[in-house]
Formats: C-alpha cells, sequence, structure tokens
C-alpha cells in the first residue's frame, strides 16, 4: 500500500494524433487534409515545419506497439484522419485508409492494449474545407456519415470513442486568432464554427447509439483554468468570460442544454442563439468527459485588448515549460473537481497531459535524461491523485505524448514525446520519463510515494 495507489481498473495510456505522428498524410490514395495546406503554406509553421514525415509512424506503427507493450501501456489514444478514410471528405470510401487503422486496432487488441479512438484531431479533409469546412451547417451529417462508417468497422473492437478533440481550441485557434489551420481570422466565424462542431459531436453520437455499439463515447475537450489578477469586479469579470470561452462554451451546451451567457458577451452581434431541438440534440448524455490539461491562466480586464478585453499576467515565479507554459499541478485539481461539480458524476479519463523540455536532437549513450518531465508528471499525477481523494469520478490517464511529434504551427522543436524520437533516423529511444511512467503504470500510482 501506498498513499498514491490508484483506484483499481483505472487505466494507463499514451496519446498521439494522426497528423502529428504519422507521416506519409497523402500515402495509398488519402485526401489533403487542411493541415497539409496549412503547413505546406509559406509563413505558417516554425522551419516551415510539415507533417509529411512526422514520426513515420504510418508505416511504424508495429515497432510502436511493440513499444507501448514494453512500456506497459493498457490503452492507446489515437485518431483517425478523416481524409485517409474519405479522400473527398464524404461520398467515396479509401479501403486502404480504413486498412491502415484496422492493422493497427488488431495489433493493440493482439498485445491487450485498448484502442481510444478520435475522429477528429484537426485534420479536416481540404475538400470539406472548400465547401465551407466548419462554416457550413451540413458539416454535422458530414462528420456523422464519417463516424458511422467508422463506427461500422471498428465499432466492435474499439470500446472507447471521442467525437471531437479540443473544440474550443479548433474554433479560437483556427477560425479567430488563425494560429492553427486554416488559420482565419473572424470573430464571427467563431461563433458559427462553435455550434457546427457541437452539431457535429451530437450526430457523431447519434450514430453510435443508432448502431446499439457497447463501448463507450465521449469528447475530448481542453480545459485551462482562468484565476483573476485582482479581487476587483472588473478582473473578476475577466476571468469569468475566460473560463466560459475555454471551459464551459463546449460542456454547458453538452451537458446543461444551454450555452454560457458569457459568449454573448464576447461575441457581441457575432453570436446567434441556436434554436431549442438543437440543443436538445446536443445535449443527448454522453459516456465520459476527456479531459486535456497542460496549464492555467492568471488574466485581467484590459480595455485596450480587442475583443476579449483581457491581457494574461505573466507569473515570472513560477517554473515553465518549454512552450512558456507556467506549471500550476493544483490548478488540474481545482479544474476536475470543477468538471464534477458543474456536470456531476461523469467519468473523466484525463485523455492529454505532459510537457514539452528541449531534448536533444539524438539519444546520448542510448539515452534521454529529461528530469523536468518526470517532475512534470510526478507533480500532476499527484494533482489527478487528489482529485480522486477529492470524490472526482477518474477513470485514466494519457500522457501527452508516446512519441515527440509534429507539435502543430511550432513544428518539430518542441518535444512532448516519453519516447524520443530522432528525426534524422527515426531512432525511438524510451526517455527517462518513459522508463519512469512504465513503473508508476506497473505499480497503480504507488511508486509515486
Ligand atoms: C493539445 C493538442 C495536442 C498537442 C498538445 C500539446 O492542445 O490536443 O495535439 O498539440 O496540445
Amino acid at each position: 500500500m501506498s498513499e498514491f495507489d490508484f483506484p483499481e481498473g483505472f487505466l494507463w495510456g499514451a496519446a498521439t494524433a494522426a497528423y502529428q505522428v504519422e507521416g506519409s498524410p497523402l500515402a495509398d490514395g488519402a485526401g489533403p487534409s487542411i493541415w497539409h495546406r496549412f503547413s505546406h503554406t509559406p509563413g505558417n509553421t516554425a522551419n516551415g515545419d510539415t507533417g509529411d514525415v512526422a514520426a513515420d509512424h504510418y508505416y511504424r506503427y508495429a515497432s510502436d506497439v511493440a513499444l507501448m507493450k514494453e512500456l506497459g501501456l493498457q490503452s492507446y489514444r489515437f485518431s483517425i484522419a478523416w481524409p485517409r478514410i474519405f479522400p473527398e471528405g464524404k461520398g467515396r470510401i479509401n479501403q486502404a485508409g480504413v486498412d491502415f487503422y484496422s492493422r493497427l486496432i488488431d495489433l493493440l487488441l493482439a498485445n491487450d492494449i485498448v484502442p481510444n479512438a478520435t475522429l477528429y484531431h484537426w485534420d479536416l479533409p481540404a475538400a470539406l474545407h472548400d465547401l465551407g469546412g466548419w462554416l457550413n451547417p451540413d458539416i454535422a451529417s458530414w462528420f456523422g456519415d464519417y463516424a458511422s462508417a467508422m463506427f461500422d468497422r471498428f465499432g466492435n473492437r474499439v470500446p472507447m470513442w471521442s467525437t471531437l478533440n479540443e473544440p474550443a481550441i479548433v474554433m479560437d485557434l483556427g477560425y479567430v486568432t488563425g494560429f492553427l489551420a486554416p488559420g482565419h481570422r473572424d470573430i464571427y466565424e467563431g461563433a458559427i464554427v462553435t455550434h457546427n462542431l457541437l452539431r457535429a459531436h451530437a450526430r457523431g453520437v447519434q450514430a453510435y447509439r443508432g448502431q446499439n455499439q457497447t463501448g463507450k463515447i465521449g469528447i475530448a475537450v481542453s480545459l485551462e483554468p482562468r484565476y483573476e489578477a485582482s479581487d476587483s469586479a472588473e478582473d473578476k469579470a475577466a476571468a469569468r468570460r475566460m473560463h466560459a470561452w475555454s471551459n464551459s462554451q463546449f460542456l454547458d451546451p453538452i451537458f446543461l442544454g444551454k450555452y454560457p451567457h458569457e459568449l454573448q458577451e464576447i461575441f457581441h452581434d457575432a453570436w446567434i442563439p441556436p434554436a431549442d431541438d438543437e440543443l436538445k440534440l446536443i445535449s443527448q448524455p454522453i459516456d465520459f468527459v476527456g479531459v486535456n490539461y497542460y496549464t492555467r491562466s492568471v488574466v485581467e480586464h484590459d480595455g485596450k485588448r480587442p475583443i476579449f478585453h483581457i491581457s494574461r499576467i505573466a507569473q515570472n515565479g513560477n517554473p515553465h515549460t518549454d512552450m512558456g507554459w507556467e506549471i500550476y499541478p493544483a490548478a488540474f485539481t481545482d479544474i476536475l473537481k470543477w468538471v464534477n461539480s458543474r456536470y456531476g458524476d461523469i467519468p473523466i479519463y484525463v485523455t492529454e497531459n505532459g510537457s514539452a523540455w528541449p531534448d536533444p536532437p539524438t539519444a546520448i549513450d542510448g539515452r534521454i535524461e529529461d528530469p523536468q518531465r518526470i517532475d512534470y508528471l510526478v507533480s500532476h499525477l499527484k494533482a489527478v491523485h487528489d482529485a480522486i481523494e477529492q470524490g472526482v469520478n477518474l477513470r485514466g490517464y494519457y500522457a501527452w505524448s508516446l512519441l515527440d511529434n509534429y507539435e502543430w504551427a511550432h513544428g518539430y522543436a518542441k518535444r512532448f514525446g516519453i519516447v524520443h524520437v530522432d528525426y534524422e533516423t527515426q531512432q525511438r529511444t524510451i526517455k527517462d520519463s518513459g522508463r519512469f511512467y512504465s513503473k508508476v503504470i506497473a505499480t497503480n500510482g504507488a511508486s509515486l510515494g
């Protein structure tokens, strides 16, 4: 017994996303995604990096599954690239794309690793983008058809599904601030995209239930606690707006059947209240919430800033990761408790959590020492354990990420893996953090004590 034992049956895993690890995005008849286009457009990504090769997981999945086994992972969270399945986004299915995921899933099962699939981790088929993408209301049925095809093929082998990964980031960074694909900067688009993401999510859940599938379906959201910089009413209101923007914008409609009223304050006349029957569809029950947590922020009211009228206050006294993200594990416990108190006793999986550090490009004597990543892992796993002790219904944890990979607009400069990838040779090396995590899994948390 240790003070850090996790509940029996707690699921330990690691996560990746298709465009970030697979490489060969156009192989075997796949169509281009918005990320393929975005990364190939000069000026959009650090160093002009693209996902063309990434960690070559498309060809190395078998040895990567062997690595998962060596680490003792009990589950692998991956995403399916929609344009590998539907090169034009809808209509014709590309069997070679289906076969790739089918082989991966079979191999996971043969190794007793639970497959956990995400249907949308940001790689929208470019052909659908040309029809308006997330701005076109028809995307709900395009997504529903894609989801349905995946449940039909893999539903009996994949027991855990997420419809979308981080819809708030898709909307905000994809359509409002433009740092991620498709790189738009339009608050009016943001309001439409939010609603269409939720409508698509709902069609995915509906398709799953319609097939009488027996696994679990949920959604993975990014949660970033927002703390007010002072007790002033203005700063408190700023924190409340930011909290609604990043944390309740998607969960309130799903669990409470309504949008947080702060959205009206943020979107102003861009906000069009949705119809009741749509909210009803959006709020149909799901089986779990996936929480992606990395950092928190402290905000204050700033009348000079556009749209939100908010500034982030740097917490210079606290440590930050290579992403410049403050390390503040207590916020992780807080936000998990918040989900539990606001939305009830819904099972929660931490679907992503991890940190980037400047590991060397090549392993040194076959080893990568990453004590800071271990520290982050320890403090955040303890934060998760705290939340469990305080009654949060937490069922599992996925480290982000299994492999060093393509960190979107940051390219390959930011390394999040518990397994190092030498991009020159594609050689994998389990980092010290990977070995550490392996022991945590083997002892169900006890070794944290
Ligand atoms: C999350 C994304 C994931 C990865 C991590 C660092 O927002 O879901 O793909 O980029 O951040």
